[in-house]
């Protein structure tokens, strides 16, 4: 059967990555994208999205624009860490496509009633879009087939504050919301957590880039290295491993810039990867919950693993996985998928 989804995303550049992933799987089908204010404002999200839905030849699918702003707090977007535009050094074609004209929000929930329990809902960003559906439908939890959630950190630091991971930190409100809602779901429906402490296991690094480009049908003549000063773009003839090169890139250069090596975490990839499989993550149930009025902790997710506080679990979180499969799958289904979308003979540079 395969995966129908509503993608949730900030996007980003692993959001690019995740979405690519998904539009590449013969397995999964998107239903709709929302555009969600993060790492960059939730306009330029939805421009970004339907900017790479024209450069993969994707068919009409439709992207809702989400709410501008957090459900309590001003919008921080990053454009240190995903460049200017969202999408690193990568310069994508503004799309001529629509927008669809209901909210993120409400697309969330016309989509699940109109196909009750076969939704499976994915969400890379902060989760300001799915806490206002919820709102509107508190049936939502089991309305989807399942959810699958980048985000929080538990047993592991934060990489926004020393405790905070980005997505909840910008809407903590909203990702208590939605954990709070998942409290009543049963236990095959409730959220899968792609954490930190497992997508910073998920390390993209130059070679990758190489071996996606040749499976492309394009083995590139300057590979990116991590020995290429800061700025240098793709000449890739094949345009989605350009400008996947040149999102990365940007990526690659921010992690360097904070001594972690020449590499990426490619945390939304991976949540797209286990939403398809979840055989690709190993769980621990437990129940989650967000510190909002810590005053050096606020935001943090919190993980009860050992039933103390006397809660039912509400979320499995993912423990385990295997990053060389996930590269595998990654490398396999995006580079098949550029090389059909732009055949060898048929490249051109736009
Ligand atoms: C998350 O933060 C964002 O910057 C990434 O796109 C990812 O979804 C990781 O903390
Ligand atoms: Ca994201």
């Amino acid at each position: 059967m395969r995966a129908r989804i509503i993608l949730d995303v900030d996007t980003g550049i692993d959001d690019s990555l995740a979405l690519l992933y998904l539009l590449a799987s013969p397995d999964a089908e998107i239903a709709g994208i929302a555009a969600t204010a993060g790492n960059v404002p939730a306009d330029r999200v939805a421009a970004n999205n339907l900017a790479w839905l024209d450069v993969c030849g994707a068919p009409a699918i439709e992207v809702a624009l989400g709410a501008p702003e957090p459900l309590a707090i001003p919008l921080r977007t990053t454009e240190d860490t995903h460049g200017p535009q969202g999408i690193g050094y990568a310069e994508l074609p503004e799309s001529r496509r629509p927008l669809s004209d209901r909210s993120a929000a409400r697309m969330w929930v016309e989509l699940a009633r109109a196909h009750p329990g076969e939704l499976i809902g994915l969400c890379t960003g902060p989760l300001t879009n799915l806490a206002l559906a919820l709102r509107i439908e508190p049936e939502l939890p089991t309305l989807l087939r399942r959810l699958v959630v980048m985000g929080g950190a538990f047993n592991h630091p934060g990489n926004t504050t020393p405790t905070n991971e980005w997505n909840v930190h910008v809407d903590p409100e909203a990702a208590k919301e939605v954990f709070d809602a998942f409290s009543s779901a049963p236990a095959d429906r409730r959220p899968i957590i792609c954490a930190l402490d497992i997508t910073e296991t998920i390390e993209m690094f130059p070679e990758h880039l190489r071996r996606l480009a040749e499976r492309a049908g394009c083995p590139p003549d300057r590979p990116v290295s991590a020995h290429d000063p800061d700025g240098l773009r793709s000449t890739s003839p094949n345009p989605v491993v350009r400008h996947i090169d040149d999102a990365v890139r940007f990526y690659f250069e921010f992690h360097r810039h904070h001594d972690q090596g020449y590499l990426a975490h490619m945390h939304d990839p991976f949540a797209a990867a286990v939403a398809i499989d979840p055989a690709l993550a190993v769980l621990r149930p437990a129940t989650v919950d967000v510190e909002l009025t810590g005053t050096l902790t606020r935001a943090t997710t919190v993980a009860d693993w050992a039933g103390m506080w006397g809660r039912q679990p509400n979320a499995d979180i993912v423990i385990g996985t295997d990053p060389v499969v996930f590269f595998d799958r990654l490398i396999t289904r995006v580079g098949d998928f550029a090389r059909a979308v732009h055949p060898p003979a048929r490249q051109e540079v736009s």
